[in-house]
């Protein structure tokens, strides 16, 4: 989803904000647009310079007049809430008088109500964009005497609603402001010159030392440093940290796409999420960051999990390894849903939220929801110091790199086996046998080279998804541990691929959708070798008798009056089978997306990180 830039140093602004935005392509945008300072010359004072283009950033780029310099500018990519996709409403904004420029994620709540009484005093208007209200609140601001930071500052009073800024003024071209509440701004620190951006991955080819700014704090960036402050003008002191994401995780890297390096990157992925975390010895999960000792531990009676698409399921999966392991009733709900229904807090429940940018703001508003109402919240996400990381009591972070793919797979792998750790944990203090807690451990240890096992049937998948592709329609099933699974499978197909897909208990086949089984509506099938064998051999057969085509994903072949193909995957412990029957899965919609011609990085209509309701 949108997605901010700012450079201020000696150099020409542009070439950074366009590879800045370029990095932040991956979250989803339509729009795109840039502003630079042009320097005073002789004859002519400093002067703003805004150029946008509805499409892609490489259509911003084309559109860009040569000599579009500065050595201060903004940049966005933005994705259309208010008003369509248009040149007009890409960011940025400005003024009447085209001197101050500003770039928004977020949303102004009390916009209209600003744009009348602006209007009233003679601001013109533009576009049908929220944004364009900060504009003209901050010019109005400007002309009261003070200088840009105190603009801002009291433009942001009257607003209600969630923004992350930069903003640009003509007349003072030796900084820019920005400022956070609810939406991430980062800073990046250079040699004489400083950046800032939405998202840490604009900034690692330029610098790893950054700041992150807290909600309600503001900055001025020049190009010698920076000063944070509060809305209420309190100066504050933020110490820098390095990033550890390397640079080349925001490359291909010689693949075809980012999803299918992420789906490569699972087994290194894996082993990072378990570093350091497994204790033999006591056959249990070793978890610092969880803020929790033994005996709050056991007083917790039940677990409930919260997060959006693939972060939900990668919950439910969670939910199920926490009620086996740790015989703890657990249950994932998706947060969108949770915090509009005035959900009931309880002291004995533990509520873990997932997520894998830890900015989805639904995800968010979940945690302060939890929060507000005094319940205990532990974070399972993946970008370190992001809101929900920040919001959380505690957690466990993923350290599964950065997944630029808006479809999640590396991520989403790596949240099951943080549940995986969690309810191991959760487990060896309650009734899990140290025997039991030893089998989890060593089935833990050997996921990455199973995955490596897993991603060697590429080339066979590759051929189905071919076959595949070109259906009506796709059906998962899955039964109790295999749900989950074919609800993520047929996540990942729709959303990449655009191919209708659905996902089923294959308990309930007979309650409804077997109407729908005929030969152009294939199933996939989660068939793990567990106690529920027979019975998802059963639920086969009926789909074959009404001349459904199957796809069957099991630890032995299934036999062909069963199943037209069968992908064998390795056996791991029954709990965390999930894990490896999914894999085969991503890359059935990978391939059925390339075989479709799909923009397999960037789906339509999808923001990697969904920072609005
Ligand atoms: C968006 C993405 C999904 C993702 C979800 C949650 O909807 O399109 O792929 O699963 O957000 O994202 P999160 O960053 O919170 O895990």
């Amino acid at each position: 989803m949108c997605g901010i830039v700012a450079y201020i140093g000696p150099k020409d602004a542009s070439p950074f904000l366009l590879e800045g935005l370029q990095r932040l392509e991956y979250r989803g945008y339509d729009s795109a647009g840039v502003a630079v300072v042009a320097p005073a010359t002789k004859s002519a004072p400093a002067k703003l310079r805004v150029c946008k283009a509805k499409g892609r950033v490489a259509d911003l780029a084309a559109a860009l007049p040569a000599r579009f310099k500065g050595t201060a500018g903004i940049g966005h990519t933005r994705w259309a809430t208010h008003g369509v996709p248009s040149d007009a409403n890409a960011h940025p904004h400005t003024d009447n008088e085209g001197r101050i420029a500003v770039v928004h994620n977020g949303i102004v709540e009390n916009a209209d109500e600003l744009r009348a009484k602006l209007a009233a005093d003679g601001a013109v208007f533009r576009s049908e964009t929220d944004t364009e209200v900060l504009a003209h609140l901050i010019a109005a601001h400007r002309a009261d005497g003070g200088g840009l930071e105190e603009a801002v500052r009291a433009a942001l009073k009257l607003v209600v609603g969630t923004y992350g800024i930069a903003v640009l003024d003509a007349e003072q071209p030796d900084r820019i402001v920005v400022a956070r509440n609810g939406s991430p701004i980062v800073l990046g620190i250079g040699e004489k010159e400083m950046f800032a951006a939405s998202d840490v991955s604009a900034l690692v080819r330029y610098t790893r030392q950054v700041v992150h700014l807290e909600d309600g704090e503001l900055a001025t960036v020049r190009a010698d440093g920076f000063r944070t402050f509060t809305e209420d003008a309190r100066t504050v002191t933020r110490k820098p940290s390095t990033v550890d994401w390397e640079v080349g995780s925001y490359d291909t890297g010689g693949y075809a796409h980012f999803l299918l390096k992420e789906i490569h990157e699972q087994p290194g992925a894996v082993e990072r999420t378990l570093s350091g975390r497994l204790n033999e010895r006591f056959a249990t999960a070793h978890l610092g960051g969880l803020n929790l000792d033994a005996r709050e531990l056991r007083e917790i009676r039940r677990v409930k999990i919260l997060g959006c698409g693939s972060a939900y399921y990668a919950g439910e999966m969670g939910a199920q390894l926490i009620e086996e392991l740790a015989r703890i009733p657990a249950h994932s709900e998706p947060a969108s849903e949770f915090r509009y229904r005035n959900p009931v807090i309880e002291a004995d429940t533990l509520y873990v939220a997932v997520s894998q940018s830890g900015e989805t703001y639904d995800t968010l508003a979940a945690v302060q929801e939890v929060k507000r109402k005094g319940g205990r919240v532990l974070g399972v996400v993946n970008t370190v110091g992001s809101a929900i990381a920040r919001e959380c009591d505690g957690g466990l972070y993923l350290h599964a790199g950065p997944e630029i793919s808006v479809a999640s797979t590396k991520a989403f792998t790596s949240t099951v086996v943080a549940f995986a750790l969690l309810a191991l944990h959760f487990g060896r203090i309650h009734d899990l046998s140290p025997a039991d807690g030893r089998r989890i451990v060593a089935g833990l240890k050997a996921l990455p080279d199973q995955i490596r096992k897993v991603l060697e049937q590429q080339q066979e998948i590759e051929a189905l998804a071919a076959e595949y592709a070109h259906s009506r329609g796709m059906m998962f099933i899955g039964r109790v541990r295999g749900y989950p699974v074919a609800r993520e499978g047929a996540q990942k197909l729709k959303e990449i691929s655009y191919v209708h897909a659905e996902a089923y208990p294959a308990s309930e086949l007979k309650h409804g959708p077997l109407a729908l089984i005929s030969p152009e509506l294939p199933t996939v099938a989660l068939v793990p070798d567990d106690e529920l064998l027979d019975k998802n051999l059963t639920a086969l057969g009926e789909i074959k008798a009404r001349e459904g085509r199957v796809l069957a994903v099991a630890h032995r072949p299934v036999e062909a009056k069963l199943a037209d193909h069968c992908l064998v995957v390795p056996k791991s412990e029954p709990e965390l089978d999930p894990l490896l029957l999914n894999i085969p899965l991503q890359l059935l919609a990978y391939h059925a997306a390339v075989a479709l011609g799909r923009d397999v990085d960037k789906p339509r209509n999808l923001a990697k990180s969904v920072t609005v309701e």
